[in-house]
């Protein structure tokens, strides 16, 4: 991993957070990497054990993450989802999901707006405290019915059947609550989110990659309000380039510095 992250770029990250009025934080699956969770693409370091190889160099995604890919196989799906499930429940918040429960509160005493944007479906954050989360492509300890879309948390051993039947409705599924490849976010999920952006005037995108939409564009709409644009990942990305400040790192590392800097 790269280590040209500078004290003046944590102290800049820092200052902005001590004078903003609205924080928006995007995050991605590089901030549960330290959590033992793979990312699904991106950087990985030689020494990792070969099973924190990204999940997408050793998946394909249009055969497990699409709802065509459930429409053919649901067995396969629905037993891939549950093998994620498990490491999901298994893991634990690591000092990067702390310290942004801890950077919220702190904000929250100070009257500073929050809204903490992920992409991730391991209820990491909310296990860590952070409150007011915004789920943009759901959430993998939730599955809900084929037909009638209602939702439950199974119990955290493995399913018994592959692909679950749902209790709710005769001959129905059930799938992970996740959003897949060519499906729409929840709507309350994005007004939430570009309502949010629309007013902060700090924005952070933290362990994404920043290739998939809509989050991936969810930088511009802060930029247009004028926002300061900060990044905190392990290696370059497409908004690296287009943010204030770019900090190359790993988020379990930098996110406490920050928090930490950042106290009056
Ligand atoms: P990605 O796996 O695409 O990107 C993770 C990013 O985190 C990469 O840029 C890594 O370099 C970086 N990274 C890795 N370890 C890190 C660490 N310890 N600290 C900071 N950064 C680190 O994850 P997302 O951007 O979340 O969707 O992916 C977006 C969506 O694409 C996911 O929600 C998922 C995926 O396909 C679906 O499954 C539909």
């Amino acid at each position: 991993m790269p280590s040209d992250t500078t004290d003046e770029q944590l102290s800049l990250v820092a200052s902005r957070l001590r004078s903003a009025a609205s924080v928006v934080v995007l995050t991605g699956a590089g901030v549960s990497a330290e959590s033992g969770l793979r990312t699904f693409r991106g950087a990985t370091s030689a020494d990792l054990p070969p099973d924190m190889r990204t999940l997408w160099a050793e998946f394909d995604p249009a055969k497990l993450a699409t709802p065509e890919a459930f429409q053919a196989d649901p067995a396969m799906v629905t037993k891939w989802y549950d093998w994620r499930r498990l490491g999901c429940l298994a893991a634990e918040p690591n000092p990067g999901h702390l310290a942004l429960a801890a950077m919220e509160h702190a904000l929250r005493r100070r009257g500073v707006d929050f809204t903490l944007l992920t992409q991730n479906v391991d209820r990491l954050h909310q296990r860590a405290g952070s409150s007011n989360v915004v789920e943009l492509h759901g959430s993998i300890i939730q599955w809900r019915c084929t037909e009638t879309g209602t939702t439950l948390t199974p119990p955290p051993e493995p399913m018994q059947r592959f692909p679950p039947p749902s209790p709710f409705a005769p001959g129905a599924l059930l799938r992970p609550d996740v959003v897949w490849f060519g499906e729409t976010l929840p709507e309350l999920a994005i007004a939430t989110a570009v309502d949010a952006l629309q007013r902060c005037d700090l924005f952070m995108s933290i362990g994404t990659s920043a290739v998939v939409h809509p989050a991936a564009g969810f930088i511009e709409i802060a930029a247009a309000v004028g926002a300061f644009l900060a990044e905190i990942n392990a290696e370059a990305t497409p908004v690296s380039r287009r943010v204030d400040v770019s900090v190359r790192g790993s988020s379990a590392n930098i996110l406490p510095k920050i928090v930490q800097a950042s106290q009056p």
